[in-house]
């Protein structure tokens, strides 16, 4: 990508500039020009590519500096190069720099671009062209936003899109693991359908939403029972409480600020909650029958965040700014406290696929081999319950991570394109009914992504790394009984005996 920019920008200075202040001031720029802007620049690069003040304007207390660049000491580093370079020089004249405005900025990135792309529509993007090989553009943007790098990390997005966009026809990593070949099968039908047949679920009235009479909660609790029983309090993991209602800040930290948008639930609040403010949208409800919703949306803040999506980002508060003892880790917490919610359009399916969901959340972390060592020991203790105690017919693959897919980040080369054992491995249960196969849950190495997102240490300066899994009671219970049906005589005898006889509680008439 050949990139080319032009920027004008005013030096507005203290007092007015006198002869001598203009002639060193002049003087300044042809040497930065020689000097200061070819500093770092690698050998080799064309002189045209790298920045240089093709003009100055002096006009009283004000400077107007025009400056073109390639890719080398982009027009704005150059700036704020040279400012850093005359402020001591200028101060002999007693001529101080107030303040930078910029006047104008453009770019062009000449490239292959793909035909499909489209320009970003971003607020500082501004008379925005593209044909053929050639995107140019203004950029709207201050002095501040120059120096906060929002022009590179703009072109930097632009480059990720085309890279994505060539990428993109290529699909989701999937690489097989594990298969445990076929296992006995005692049902061919669709397990939700049944289920609401026999009245253990019903459907809520939200979208994606199921309530779960006793009979299903059996089930989950059975399920739970076993992940405690034999994954974790063997492996010593301890409980704690991760909130549910997830603020920017966690997400930004997290990287689901880069786009998760079309799948959230976003939380508002009211802006005040004074009764009287409110009082007329009650009476609206008493009159009318309906919730006005069009005057609430008036009233109310926000979105300050969505609900939990991804279930660990939000516990990582805890820790963050953080240095942990060598001796404390590895740290294995799990959470199972509360719902997830995922805003899934045309994709609900029964319980499988569904807006609001139970799961249980694993999470540790510690040095690079002891979270390694942490999920070696979740696969080995996930493949005996799998095959021993569920009797289940399933398999495991290497996929995209999960934080890539939550981020829409298209992998761009194999892997996550960090190596070894960075990286997500779903479990998949074969559903007879739809021939298919159903991810139930996954196990992640993170890597240092969290650690550093968060800004978490280890005393010994060891990275610091982290990882994850995720059961989803109602993945399990969907892949169990599509496989094993909803009769408890055709289950393995354990799993029969934790569920106990179904209850039935309600007699609908
Ligand atoms: N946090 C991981 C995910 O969202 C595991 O639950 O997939
Ligand atoms: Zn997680």
């Amino acid at each position: 990508m050949q990139l080319h920019f032009r920027l004008e920008a005013e030096l507005r200075f203290s007092a007015p500039f006198t002869r001598e202040a203009e002639a060193a001031c002049t003087e300044l720029i042809a040497e930065a020009n020689r000097v200061l802007f070819f500093k770092g620049v690698p050998k080799g690069v064309e002189t045209g590519e790298v920045g240089q003040i093709v003009g100055a304007e002096f006009a009283d207390q004000v400077v107007t500096l025009t400056i073109e660049s390639g890719a080398y000491t982009r027009a704005h580093d150059a700036l704020f190069r040279f400012r850093k370079q005359i402020a001591p020089k200028l101060g002999k004249f007693r001529i101080g720099i107030r303040e930078i405005a910029v006047r104008h900025f453009s770019v062009t990135m000449r490239g292959r671009f793909p035909e499909n792309f489209r320009v970003p529509q971003l607020p500082f993007i501004q008379n925005a062209s593209f044909a053929g090989d050639t995107f140019s553009f203004d950029f709207a943007v201050t002095a501040a936003d120059l120096e906060n790098r929002i022009p590179d990390r703009f072109i930097r997005l632009v480059e990720e899109k085309i890279e994505a966009a060539a990428y993109g026809g290529k699909g989701e990593h999937w690489e097989l693991i594990f298969e445990s070949g076929p296992k006995p099968r005692h049902f061919g039908g669709d397990p939700t359908a049944e289920m609401i047949q026999r009245g253990w679920i019903k459907h809520a009235p939200a979208r994606g939403q199921w309530i779960f009479g006793p009979q299903a909660v059996q089930l989950f609790r059975a399920f739970e029972t076993i992940v405690m029983e034999e994954i974790i309090q063997p492996l010593g993991f301890s409980e704690m409480i991760f909130p549910k209602m997830v603020p920017w800040e966690v997400w930004m930290r997290s990287g689901h600020a880069k786009g998760v948008y079309p799948e959230i639930y976003y939380i508002c609040t009211p802006k005040t909650r004074d009764p009287a403010y409110w009082e007329d949208i009650g009476d609206y409800f008493k009159v009318t029958g309906e919730v006005w919703v069009d005057e609430i949306r008036k009233r109310i803040d926000g979105p300050i965040g969505g609900m939990c999506y991804a279930q660990c980002p939000p516990f990582w508060p805890f820790v963050q700014g953080e240095t942990l003892a060598n001796d404390c880790l590895p740290i294995r917490v799990f959470d199972r406290s509360g719902t997830s919610h995922r805003y899934e359009s045309g994709g609900i399916h029964g319980i499988e696929r569904v807006d609001e969901f139970h799961r249980i959340e694993i999470l540790w972390l510690g040095t690079p081999e002891q979270t390694v060592e942490t999920a070696d020991r979740l696969h080995e203790v996930y493949t005996r319950v799998f095959c021993d105690l569920l009797e289940l017919e399933w398999r495991s693959a290497k996929v995209t991570p999960w934080f890539m897919a939550q981020e829409g980040m298209v992998e761009t080369d194999t892997g996550c394109g960090c190596g070894g054992r960075i990286g997500t491995t779903d479990y998949e249960a074969f559903l007879p009914y739809s021939t298919s196969w159903l991810e139930f849950q996954n196990v992640s190495i993170n890597g240092d992504k969290y650690p550093k997102g968060f800004n978490v240490k280890i005393q010994s300066g060891s990275d610091c790394w982290s990882g994850c899994s995720g059961i989803g009671l109602e993945r399990w219970t969907a892949a169990f009984l599509a496989q094993k049906g909803l009769d408890a005589g055709q289950w393995p005898e354990k799993i029969a005996k934790l569920v106990g006889e179904p209850k039935n509680l309600f007699k609908f008439l």
